[in-house]
């Protein structure tokens, strides 16, 4: 059975969207699912900002196919793992959990760098176009240490 990790953040064009094509350009294919959802719904059925395709094209990964969809309460039942973007997103996925269990599925994702640190992935959605390749960058860095650790988890 595949294991499956949930990228999220609040819109789901922006961040979680790289998040979930940069972790799956890491894992094989055959053992690993990952997907991405937003806490907010007004992007449901929706293609990633458009900034967010350029600077995935640019490192090599398509993600035009993605569609957003909204995080559910089922999404506990679905995924193993969920990383979160930021400090707002842990609050909004943890007010869904019914119990411990689903509680400690929920990580931020740049704890992965820096642990314990509680480091947000800036919301680039307001920002400057460079903002993107910095998202980017660091999603890049904290998915080379996920994947290194579930290779030899699951692997
Ligand atoms: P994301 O950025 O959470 O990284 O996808 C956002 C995109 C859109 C909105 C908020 C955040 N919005 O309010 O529409």
């Amino acid at each position: 059975m595949s294991v499956k990790i949930l990228m999220v953040c609040l819109g789901n064009i922006c961040r979680s969207p790289l998040a979930e094509g940069i972790l799956a350009s890491k894992l094989p294919e055959n053992k690993f699912i990952v997907d991405s959802a937003g806490t907010g719904s007004w992007h449901i059925g929706h293609k990633p900002d458009e900034r967010s395709i350029a600077v995935a094209k640019k490192n090599g990964i398509d993600i035009s196919n993605q569609k957003g969809k909204q995080f559910s309460k089922n999404d506990f039942e679905v995924y193993q793992y969920i990383y979160v973007m930021d400090n707002s997103n842990y609050e909004d996925v943890l007010q869904l959990a019914d119990n411990k269990q689903q509680t400690e599925k929920v990580q931020l994702i740049l704890n992965e760098l820096f642990p314990n640190e509680n480091v947000d992935v800036p919301d680039p959605y307001y920002g400057l176009p460079n903002g993107f390749d910095s998202v980017f960058k660091m999603l890049d860095e904290a998915c080379d240490v996920i994947a290194k650790k579930f290779i030899e988890k699951h692997g």
